[in-house]
């Protein structure tokens, strides 16, 4: 393994890592519960670090170029989560001094949405740190490493979000059972609208959990009837057949919001895009505001997304999958 420690001064080693933004199409939140669903990468959105050769003896450095803040790895509690990502990989890799890089860090995906830029933002400076130091991450390596980031963000993770950014594919995602790829019939056209209303995981995760404590047999009916919409959403997947789709995004949408994580503006956007020609829409990750998914025609996605646009939505992605 290579060790910044060699390197002459003048020549300074970069590598590079990225991963893309997630969407989950079907299944949040009772997939924390076991059940399954279904994400994939969205990978017009990215989170990108580089890794640089430091200064002799400056130690770990991290630049969040997005939001303007550079610290030293050390300079940080435990609960920072780059600094924690570097320490695990570092702990992963049996390094023990610690070496001169400076890792710098951008990225497209908006903050607390529900598109998964905790879970992509450590994959990307995990897979830069990583290859500077002469190794390779497999997908289901920087999945694990990644995982327990995410349990500092929200103490009880499925495991979905770090799952998707570090394949990077379509996947249906059941805890505790081997992770299957997906196969997808026909393109799916999807847009993607940013409520504006950031909503940290952790906050919907916590709520649920206190009222499935409260009253078990009603969260676990609903739990069972996400996992029932997801089982379908997989077979009309297969088949390609988009109103199928669409008509059980609207039935997981109902089920969220019986489950109390939706907000008004998920389910306004969502009868936004419904109204004008979407087959089907849901919020999409922890909700309580975050984005929503309209599941659309190839040729109505600009006018969905323009209704979207006046209806409020702050920011719109089209993307394709499949
Ligand atoms: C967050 O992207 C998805 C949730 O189901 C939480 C999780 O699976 O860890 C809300």
């Amino acid at each position: 393994m290579s060790n910044s420690q060699h390197d002459p001064p003048d020549q300074k080693r970069r590598a590079w890592g990225s991963a893309p933004a997630k969407l989950i199409l079907f299944g949040e939140h009772a997939v924390v519960y076991d059940q399954p669903a279904i994400a994939v990468p969205m990978p017009s959105l990215k989170a990108r670090a580089v890794a640089v050769t430091g200064r002799r003896g400056g130690g770990v450095i991290l630049h969040a170029e997005t939001i303007g803040r550079h610290y030293l790895m050390d300079a940080v509690g435990e609960s920072e989560p780059l600094a924690f990502t570097c320490r695990n990989v570092l702990r992963w890799l049996g390094i023990e001094r610690q070496p001169d890089v400076d890792l710098h860090l951008m990225s497209d995906i908006p903050i607390a949405s529900g598109l998964g830029s905790g879970a992509a933002t450590a994959a990307a400076i995990a897979r830069a740190l990583a290859r500077w130091l002469g190794y390779e991450f497999s997908p289901a390596q920087l999945s694990a490493l990644v995982y327990r980031t995410e349990q500092l963000h929200h103490g009880t993770p499925s495991g979905i979000d770090n799952t998707v950014v570090a394949f990077e594919q379509p996947i249906w995602f059941r805890r505790h059972a081997p992770l299957e790829t997906l196969p997808i019939g026909a393109r799916l056209c999807l847009v993607v609208a940013d409520s504006g209303e950031s909503s940290p995981t952790r906050i919907t995760v916590g709520e649920v959990r206190r009222q499935w404590q409260r009253e078990p047999a009603q969260y676990e009916a609903l739990f069972a009837a996400v996992g029932d919409v997801v089982q379908r959403a997989r077979a009309a997947l297969a088949a390609g057949d988009g109103a199928t789709l669409g008509a059980l995004m609207n039935e997981n949408q109902q089920l969220l919001e019986a489950m109390g994580v939706s907000a008004p503006t998920n389910e306004r956007l969502a009868e936004v895009a419904r109204r004008a020609g979407a087959l089907g829409a849901k919020l999409s990750g922890g909700g309580r505001g975050g984005n929503n998914v309209a599941l659309v025609a190839r040729g109505d996605a600009e006018r969905v997304a323009e209704a979207l646009r006046q209806a409020g939505a702050r920011q719109l992605f089209v993307t394709e999958v499949g």
